[in-house]
């Protein structure tokens, strides 16, 4: 089959588990034949290679796997991460959370930081390939993010500067730290998540719990508790008000929330006394 043809046959095998399937066809052909997706309109008459491998891709996708895991690949921010199963894949709206915390590493010069639940690294490599003097000690509890956010440090070179930790929370962390920064699993234990992320995304990177804000509530504490004076966070967008009282009754200096761009409450930012 030629190139033209590959790609009429994977629409219509990815019609119904894909928005675009005419897209996601190229994108998981491009990456078959290791070329951009171009290539495949200039040369739309030429044979596809090998081609029982790239069926294998298109019926993993029509089970509704993840993309960035069937090419072990997610793009996020400036750079692309390796991704594997057992590690969330890096969502966009996460980037905003790491905008609030490089406003506050710039205005208040800190070079000290952690981060909880490191997954693929995502937020951790963005932060430490944008300030080289910054230090991060990032947790996870689970091996497999561990395993994947190494090879991310080593790819982009970052073993100086960033130190992976098998931890509960902050508890393996006797560093001094200035900032905590966390997009922990905060989504409630009954929530109607969609087919392909409750099959194939870590459960352990997805449910904070009954309620799903148990976990932020606990970093809360742990960070007033270590006396650290900053402490950044995504959170789910009908979290602000219970998170709201929660802060005031632990007392804090100040808190303030940010919202996505779809204009949903998606985090906060506090600073305590
Ligand atoms: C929502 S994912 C975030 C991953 C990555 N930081 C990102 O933004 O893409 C949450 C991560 O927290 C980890 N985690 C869950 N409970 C934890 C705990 N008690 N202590 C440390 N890490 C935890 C999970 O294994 C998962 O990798």
């Amino acid at each position: 089959m030629t190139i033209k043809e590959v790609l009429k046959w994977s629409c219509i095998h990815l019609v119904e588990s894909c928005e675009r399937p005419q897209f996601e066809a190229e994108l998981l052909l491009a990456h078959h034949l290791d070329k951009d997706r171009i290539y495949l309109v200039t040369h739309a008459d030429v044979p596809v290679e090998n081609i029982e491998a790239y069926e294998a891709l298109i019926k993993r996708r029509a089970a509704h796997e993840p993309y960035e895991y069937i090419v072990g690949e997610a793009s996020f921010y400036d750079i692309h991460l390796k991704v594997a199963p057992g590690v969330l894949i890096p969502r966009p709206e996460t980037e905003l959370l790491i905008d609030e915390v490089a406003k506050i590493i710039e205005r208040e010069a800190i070079t000290s930081i952690a981060e909880i639940g490191v997954g693929s690294g995502a937020i951790s490599v963005v932060l430490a390939r944008r300030f080289p003097n910054l230090k991060i000690v990032a947790t996870d509890i689970c091996e497999a993010p561990l395993r994947i956010a190494g090879e991310n440090v080593e790819a982009f070179g970052l073993g100086e500067q960033i130190i992976l930790r098998k931890s509960n929370l902050l508890d393996e962390v006797d560093e001094r730290i200035e900032l905590v920064v966390s997009n922990p699993p905060y989504i409630a234990e009954d929530f109607k998540l969609e087919e392909n992320v409750l099959a194939y995304e870590p459960k352990e990177a997805l449910f904070g719990g009954r309620v799903g804000d148990e976990l932020l509530k606990q970093i809360i504490l742990d960070v007033k508790a270590r006396g650290i004076k900053w402490l950044a966070c995504e959170m789910g967008y009908d979290q602000k008000v219970p998170i709201e009282s929660f802060v005031n009754e632990v007392g804090v200096k100040s808190v303030r929330f940010y919202k996505d761009l779809a204009g949903f409450d998606r985090g906060f930012v506090i600073e305590f006394e």
